[in-house]
Formats: C-alpha cells, sequence, structure tokens
C-alpha cells in the first residue's frame, strides 16, 4: 500500500469504488415545505462533490418514518415524491462517475429538534409542528423531551420501515445503502446502556441490545439481494469510563452485523451522552476503525477531522482503514478530491473535462 492506495479503486460486492475519499454524511436540514423532499439545493450540494472527483457520496441522515427526522427540515424516504427526488439526484452524481449511498435513520429520542441555526433549541414542540419522540426506554437526552419507550410491535414495524426504505432507496439508484447506527441516534440508544433500560429481548445483553441493529441488518440485505454494498456506522464509544457503549462491544456487534449481512463500517464515536471529555484532535478516531479493522476483520472507514491529502491517504496506506470519509473538509471545499489526487501527483482520468483547463496556469 502506498500514498497512490487512496486513489485506487475498491469493489464492494458489486459496486466499485473509482477511489477511496469518500464524502461522509451531512445533514443539510433543508426539506422546504417540512415534507422530507430533497430539493434543488441538495441537488447543488451532492452534485459539487460528484464533480469533484470522489469516489462514493453517501446522503444525510434520511429518516425512514416522519417521526425518524433529527428535524422537520429533514429528509425522508417514505413516499414517492421524495423517491422521486433521490431519482434525479441519483442521476446527475452517477453522470460524474460517483457511487452513491444513502444513510437511512431514525432518530429516536433525538428526533423533531431544532435545526442547528433556528433561534430556538433542543425539542420542537407539536405546537410548531414537532412530534413525540420514541426510544427503547423513556429516558431523555438533556434538554430534549422525554420520549415514549417502544412496544414491541412498534420496534416490529420501524425495522419494516427499514426494509421498505431501503427498497425505495435501490429503485431511487442508489448503489449502498448504509444504516445509521451512530451518534445518539435510535439504534446507538438500543446498543447502549446508558439509553437502553429495557428488560425485554432488546435490552441487557449484548445481544439482546444488539437485537434490532441486527434485525435491520437482515430485513435490508433480504429486501435488496446479495449485489448491494451493506454499511453500517456506529459510533464505536460513547466516551464514558465506564458502563457505556465501547469499541470491544462495537467490534462484537461488528462481527455479528457482517455475518447478518453487513459488509462495511463506518467509524464514528459519541452522540448518546452530554458531557463527557472527547479527545478531539486531528484524526482521533482513526485508531477506533483501526481497532474493528485488526480485532474484528471486518473493513472499515474512517472519519473524523482528517483534513488534509497526505492524511487521508497514510490512513489508507498504513492499513488503518480501506477509506476514508471526510465531512467539513468538503463543505470548504467540494472538488477536494481533484486537489488531493493533485497534490499527491496521482492522475487521475475523471477530472471533468470542462473543468481541464484549471490543470494548466
Ligand atoms: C453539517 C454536518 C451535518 C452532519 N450530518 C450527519 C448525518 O446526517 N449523519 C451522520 O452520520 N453524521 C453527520 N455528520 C457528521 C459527519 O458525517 C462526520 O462524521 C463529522 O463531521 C466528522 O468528520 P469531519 O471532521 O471530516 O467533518 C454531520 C456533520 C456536519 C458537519
Amino acid at each position: 500500500m502506498t500514498t497512490a492506495t487512496l486513489f485506487s479503486p475498491l469493489t464492494i460486492r458489486e459496486t466499485e469504488f473509482r477511489n477511496r475519499l469518500w464524502v461522509a454524511p451531512m445533514c443539510q436540514y433543508s426539506a422546504e415545505k417540512q415534507d422530507g423532499v430533497p430539493t434543488d439545493w441538495h441537488l447543488a450540494h451532492l452534485g459539487s462533490f460528484a464533480s469533484g472527483g470522489v469516489g462514493l457520496i453517501i446522503t444525510e441522515a434520511t429518516a425512514v418514518t416522519a417521526a425518524g427526522r433529527i428535524s422537520p427540515q429533514d429528509l425522508g424516504l417514505y413516499n414517492d415524491e421524495q423517491q422521486a427526488a433521490f431519482t434525479r439526484i441519483n442521476a446527475l452524481l452517477h453522470e460524474q462517475g460517483t457511487a452513491t449511498g444513502i444513510q437511512l435513520a431514525h432518530a429516536g429520542r433525538k428526533a423533531s429538534t431544532f435545526r442547528p441555526w433556528a433561534d430556538d433549541k433542543g425539542t420542537v414542540p407539536e405546537s410548531l409542528g414537532g412530534w413525540q419522540t420514541v426510544a427503547p426506554s423513556a429516558i431523555p437526552f438533556p434538554g430534549y423531551a422525554t420520549p415514549v419507550a417502544l412496544t414491541v410491535p412498534e420496534i416490529e414495524q420501524i425495522v419494516e420501515d427499514f426494509r421498505v426504505a431501503a427498497r425505495r432507496s435501490i429503485d431511487a439508484g442508489f448503489d449502498v445503502i448504509e444504516l445509521h447506527a451512530a451518534h445518539g441516534y435510535l439504534m446507538h440508544e438500543f446498543l447502549s446502556p446508558l439509553s437502553n433500560e429495557r428488560t425485554d429481548a432488546y435490552g441487557g445483553s449484548l445481544e439482546n441490545r444488539a437485537r434490532f441493529v441486527l434485525d435491520v441488518v437482515r430485513a435490508v440485505r433480504g429486501e435488496v439481494g446479495e449485489g448491494v454494498p451493506l454499511f453500517v456506522r456506529f459510533s464505536a464509544t460513547d466516551w464514558v469510563e465506564q458502563g457505556g457503549w465501547d469499541v470491544e462491544q462495537t467490534t462484537t456487534v461488528a462481527g455479528w452485523a457482517r455475518d447478518a449481512g453487513a459488509d462495511f463500517f463506518d467509524v464514528s464515536s459519541g452522540g448518546n451522552v452530554t458531557g463527557v471529555k472527547i479527545p478531539v484532535a486531528p484524526l482521533y478516531q482513526v485508531e477506533l476503525a483501526a481497532h474493528l479493522r485488526s480485532e474484528g476483520n471486518v473493513p472499515v472507514s474512517a472519519v473524523g477531522l482528517i483534513t488534509t491529502a497526505a492524511e487521508a491517504a497514510e490512513v489508507v496506506a498504513s492499513g488503518r482503514a480501506d477509506a476514508v470519509m471526510m465531512g467539513r473538509q468538503f463543505l470548504r471545499d467540494p472538488h477536494f478530491a481533484l486537489r488531493a489526487a493533485h497534490e499527491l501527483g496521482v492522475s487521475l482520468d475523471y477530472w471533468p473535462p470542462q473543468y481541464a483547463r484549471a490543470l494548466f496556469r
């Protein structure tokens, strides 16, 4: 493995990614009519990454039911209008040669919140278009409304919602499905003992806390067939000393998820508890990804404060991850992948011809 490995192709099931520099999922909180439908903003936003040469774009957290949206302005994929809008976006992204993935999500106790730039914070009240949130247990996230604990039939219904959204994702043209099991949203809430105090088959032991995630993995794999890459994004730790979700449990559950039909793990951290000390620094989550890769023997991507071409290339060349995702760096510079290849001395045959003159002064 060398510096250039970042720009070598990777194949998972029937999808070939042209390189290993990928766009991390990033919510835009910009559905205009609060109907979960992607707009021209999403087309331009995602389109710029595609023309900028990335290997995969994962769309923002996209809810499998209206109640699973993080904010009223979040995207969803549970009706035909949403599906049609995603189909149009996928056509543009594919024309630019990138693979596309959708992050399917349910926000659980962190649903129905004001978008980040709103004057108000916390849970949107029902009088302003918010809704009652749900979770494994009736434990509120600090500063948010208390959720209602899900019944078993309700849990089974959400598994079904993921299955149906996965079908819509494939029909809309996505190459990859990623399940959002990170950042304190519903799947992570089931996994962590800090948010799951259930005493039934979905709480208690690691097997029980992992049941919901694994049920969704199996349902989605059963729906999409054998060709489609299925990713899971985990928070690999709650960053608490004891009694929380940690990298050992994540590694075990990643192995179970692989056996249940998942292919690839996008390793993030945090989001389920407040007041913890997170050692935020360049590349701070890379060792978590490397742990899953070496101890769990699963392919992974690393994400989190990886901002330069040299850092991304080194993460892959050192074998700590199979791919790198970046978030904010792509917001600063949507064509960062082209620039990174140029900096690393890798020539790409997919530089858009419309932009070829930028290669020369
Ligand atoms: C504007 C914004 C929106 C985000 N939305 C999501 C999301 O929808 N799903 C998710 O899993 N992570 C989300 N994240 C986290 C990113 O995917 C990424 O993990 C994080 O920003 C760290 O990577 P970075 O340092 O390269 O930005 C978001 C981050 C940003 C900056």
